[in-house]
């Protein structure tokens, strides 16, 4: 169990003394997609407080937990988190405190194995030189990976004039561009889906994510300009405001690939 603070601790005292406790230090996350830190992590001179305040409380510290922030773009996060993780194993040797037997380096990792290929190798070195085994044997590396297993789990099929939905959409208009850089006289197809920013597509806020609208259907025709709008009557449901693709009719199928993590499990 991780904490970061001392009123946690003083609670994992009172409910659950036994607990095998993880200190959260903060990490310098500011690059990743989604930071963190604001939230969670002990700052450096929070440390050797909460350290003592485990022993005061004769808890269980286990070791040292950290999130470089989900969708972590600079894996030099990594380093620094794990030099922390090292200085609170230091900190925890030098007040006496029994060995530091986990280290987990969290979540952060991209959703996409070409991402992930691009930043393990990196990770690896980083924890064999800072956590040798000869200096570490009886270390226990974990991770939380997330946005690694749940992003490619799952495609969102969004339909155009969905029938088997209670929500009368409307679901194809077609316009004049209003566009300055539009050639005049040109339309653009403005598509009504049954799912949005309400719904899956908060990613597009929460997550910092762009989508890709793929027509389930092959289509022969050029591509047209064309907007797509979630069902709500709010005009900030928007999930791709300009857009050019082959032109669809109501009833068609859109793919939308890799929504498994951060879409709709998000709205409460
Ligand atoms: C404590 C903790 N661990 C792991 C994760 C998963 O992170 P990611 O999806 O970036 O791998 C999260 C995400 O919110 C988290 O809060």
């Amino acid at each position: 169990m991780s904490f970061d603070n001392d009123l946690e601790l003083r609670k994992v005292a009172a409910v659950n003394p036994e607990a095998q406790l993880l200190l959260r230090v903060v990490c310098e996350d500011s690059t990743a997609q989604c930071p963190m830190s604001l939230k969670f992590g002990a700052k450096s001179s929070m440390w050797n407080e909460l350290l003592g305040m485990v022993q005061e409380l004769k808890l269980n510290l286990a070791g040292v937990s950290f999130h470089v922030g989900s969708g972590c773009k600079d894996p030099e996060s990594f380093e620094q988190a794990l030099l922390d993780a090292k200085e609170v194993f230091r900190l925890a040797k030098e007040r006496g405190m029994q060995e530091m037997r986990v280290l987990d380096i969290g979540g952060g990792y991209p959703g996409d194995t070409a991402g992930f290929e691009k930043i393990a190798p990196g990770i690896a070195e980083k924890l064999g030189r800072l956590f040798p085994r000869s200096e570490y044997p009886e270390l226990r590396l974990i991770a939380e990976p997330g946005r690694f297993f749940a992003a490619h789990s799952a495609h969102l099929l969004t339909s155009l004039g969905c029938a088997a939905s209670e929500r009368k959409v409307y679901a194809k208009a077609k316009l004049p561009a209003t566009d300055e850089n539009a050639e005049s006289g040109s339309e653009v197809c403005r598509y009504y889906l049954n799912d949005g920013l309400y719904g899956s597509f908060n990613c597009i806020i929460y997550d910092h994510v762009s989508v890709e609208p793929e027509p389930l259907r092959s289509h022969e025709g050029p591509e047209v300009p064309c907007a797509l709008f979630g069902p709500t009557c709010d005009g900030f449901d928007v999930v791709l405001e300009k857009h050019t693709m082959p032109e669809l009719e109501e009833g068609e199928w859109i793919l939308w690939r890799n929504m498994g993590a951060y879409t709709s499990a998000a709205p409460w």
